[in-house]
């Protein structure tokens, strides 16, 4: 039985949580760690049957009981299937720990590095400030546009969707901000269901305004499109009936809370604002497992706040002025359906809009189309994919907040 080994306190330090993941091989594999001469596998997830499977893994801190080692051991039908030795890419936090084994999760995973057990080295790859060729002609201008609606654009769109649908309908005459608006997903719907409103939609990122402006022209819509930041706009206090702010609050300064406050400042008593962030979207760890597995050791900027479980959401809108009983708070999951024709142009457009946030690097553009399948491969096995009648399924879920000034 091969086995592989990952030396973690080489790489961490004394004392660390980490967490796991699988990205080599296509096969059975366990993940485990050393007590004495034995193998043991890890008790929460000891079996990771599929590439883009994890475990938590706390060492150092008691060294009677916890190991520095981890073992990647093929299982049994793997060699059969003739596959490689598994990779295992390590997302960690070089920090102490300081909750308990069982509780213990790693924090968001910043410090990361990769392992390849073949060549028993770090790797790294050199960085490069422009676009690749690839990237550019999907990201320049308007086709930064296309590219976002055909891909998170799809979700945030059935996000909005079904936010509108927690709001009585929306009444004649109102005033409202399409906050952090793009190319005017949500100004769309609402035009759908009310044409006798007044739109603001602001932005910061001129293409997704252009498109929207040059729409609203060609149609007459009624809405006002300008270029403002959400935490400091020039709007009046007491302005708007609606602030709905569809996946913007993450980018706000002050962990949200700026563009929160702003938000509080600018609604009429009485007025309604829909907020919402991700909760957990399936094809965010493969992007960065295919960052590693291509840029080496290039750090992948974690996300600073931890936007997971809906509580930092709930804490800046109290924080901005709501009050708790004015308030309510839900999870929502929806699935994104791509055809399985379009799915690898699915993949490059994702690959182009997202792998960025690791910086891009010299090797993107040499082995572009290798990023992509390998991107298409793995979101193909991920715990929140399904594919079936011809369809590549993958799940997104929010934390979205209904709030009355
Ligand atoms: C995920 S997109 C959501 C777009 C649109 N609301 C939708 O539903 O598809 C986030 C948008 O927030 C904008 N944005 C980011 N930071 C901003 C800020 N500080 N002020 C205003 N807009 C911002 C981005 O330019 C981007 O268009």
């Amino acid at each position: 039985m091969e086995r592989s080994r990952l030396h973690l306190e080489e790489h961490l330090g004394e004392s660390f949580r980490a967490r796991l993941v699988i990205i080599g091989g296509d096969g059975a594999a366990t993940l485990g760690y050393s007590r004495g001469a034995r193998m043991c596998p890890t008790g929460s997830a000891p079996t990771i049957g599929r590439a883009g499977r994890s475990m938590d893994f706390l060492g150092g801190e008691n060294s009677k009981s916890r190991s520095r080692t981890a073992f990647v051991r093929k299982g049994a039908g793997a060699e059969q299937r003739g596959i490689g030795a598994s990779t295992v890419l390590l997302l960690g936090a070089s920090q102490p720990p300081t909750t308990s084994a069982k509780s213990s999760k790693p924090a968001s995973p910043s410090p990361s590095q990769i392992y390849h057990p073949a060549s028993k080295t770090m790797s790294h790859a050199l960085t490069q400030k422009v676009l690749p060729k690839q990237a550019e002609a999907l990201m320049s201008g308007r086709a930064k546009v296309t590219t976002y609606e055909s891909t998170g654009g799809r979700t945030t769109k059935k996000f909005a969707q079904h936010n509108l649908s927690l709001i009585p309908a929306i009444p004649a005459g109102s005033i409202i901000h399409d906050n952090c608006a793009g190319s005017g997903t949500v100004s769309r719907l609402i035009l759908e269901q009310q044409k006798d409103v007044k739109i603001h939609a602001t932005d910061i990122d001129q293409p997704f305004l252009d498109a929207l402006s040059e729409d609203v022209a060609r149609n007459s819509w009624p809405i006002q499109v300008s270029n403002q930041r959400s935490e400091s706009t020039e709007f009046d206090n007491d302005f708007f009936d609606y602030d709905i702010a569809n996946i913007g609050v993450i980018f706000w300064t002050g962990a949200g809370l700026d563009g929160v406050k702003e938000v509080h400042r600018t609604l009429k008593p009485g007025g309604t604002a829909l907020i919402n962030c991700w909760e957990s979207i399936t094809w965010m760890l493969p992007i960065i497992i295919v960052h590693k597995q291509f840029r080496g050791d290039a750090p992948f900027p974690a996300p600073p706040i931890n936007w997971t479980d809906g509580q930092q959401l709930k804490r800046i809108i109290l924080e901005a002025g709501f009050k708790d009983e004015k308030l309510s708070l839900e999870r929502h999951e929806v699935v994104a359906v791509i055809p399985e024709t379009e799915f690898r142009g699915w993949a490059e457009k994702t690959w182009a809009y997202l792998a960025g946030i690791g910086g891009w690097h010299q090797v993107d553009d040499e082995k572009w189309d290798e990023e992509v399948d390998r991107l298409a491969d793995v979101l193909r096995q991920q715990p929140g994919t399904t594919v079936e009648d011809g369809n590549v399924s993958m799940k997104a879920s929010q934390w979205v907040a209904v709030v009355q000034k």
